[in-house]
């Protein structure tokens, strides 16, 4: 099975993601794509020896020149780890269920457009929440929107940071991904 990751920024779901899959004898990660061509991500996937595609918003929203590359490439299921762009229409229908995200809190609560990064962590702290957690959802056409697949969470202890919160959720999203992945990819034919 063909692995295929969007990524606009660093990228360390991304590198577990690589990681986890070099070695496995059932899926690769075959191509990971950027819309931002100084994302650390692209550095990471180099270093991996798997080739990258940067795209720009006329690319993406305007032709389906993203949607052939992956149809060539005979990708499987489309990873979005880090990736901040709405995903177009052409894309959702070309890849129905098989596109998913990780969120760095527990949907529904704290998702939607412009709810990213240190952002989530922030309103978390605000709202007074006793627990926190990533999910991982299937994508639709809203941010942050698509049906639940995996949730991880853990208790917002008192005293504890936007540093702690943040950091106790991505080892949960480096943890749990890859192998949310892998689970998903043995119901493919
Ligand atoms: C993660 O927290 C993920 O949940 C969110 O964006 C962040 C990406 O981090 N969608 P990284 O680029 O994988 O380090």
């Amino acid at each position: 099975k063909r692995i295929a990751i969007f990524a606009s920024g660093s990228g360390s779901n991304a590198q577990k993601i690589m990681e986890h899959f070099k070695y496995s004898d059932s899926a690769e990660v075959a191509l990971v794509l950027s819309n931002n061509p100084e994302a650390y991500v692209l550095q990471r996937a180099d270093n991996f020896e798997i080739p990258t595609h940067v795209f720009d918003k006329h690319d993406f929203y305007q032709t389906d020149d993203v949607v052939n590359l992956l149809k060539r490439l005979e990708i499987d299921i489309v990873v979005l780890a880090g990736f901040l762009w709405l995903v177009p229409d052409n894309l959702l229908k070309a890849f129905p269920n098989k596109i998913i995200n990780i969120h760095p809190a527990l949907l529904p609560k704290f998702g939607g457009k412009g709810m990213y990064g240190d952002k989530v962590h922030k309103a978390v702290l605000e709202a007074g929440e006793e627990e926190h957690g990533i999910t991982i959802h299937f994508v639709n056409e809203h941010f942050d929107e698509g049906e639940v697949i995996y949730q991880a969470k853990f208790r917002v202890e008192p005293g504890d940071t936007l540093e702690i919160i943040k950091f106790n959720g991505q080892q949960l999203e480096h943890l749990h991904y890859p192998k949310v992945i892998e689970n998903l990819l043995k119901k493919y034919n």
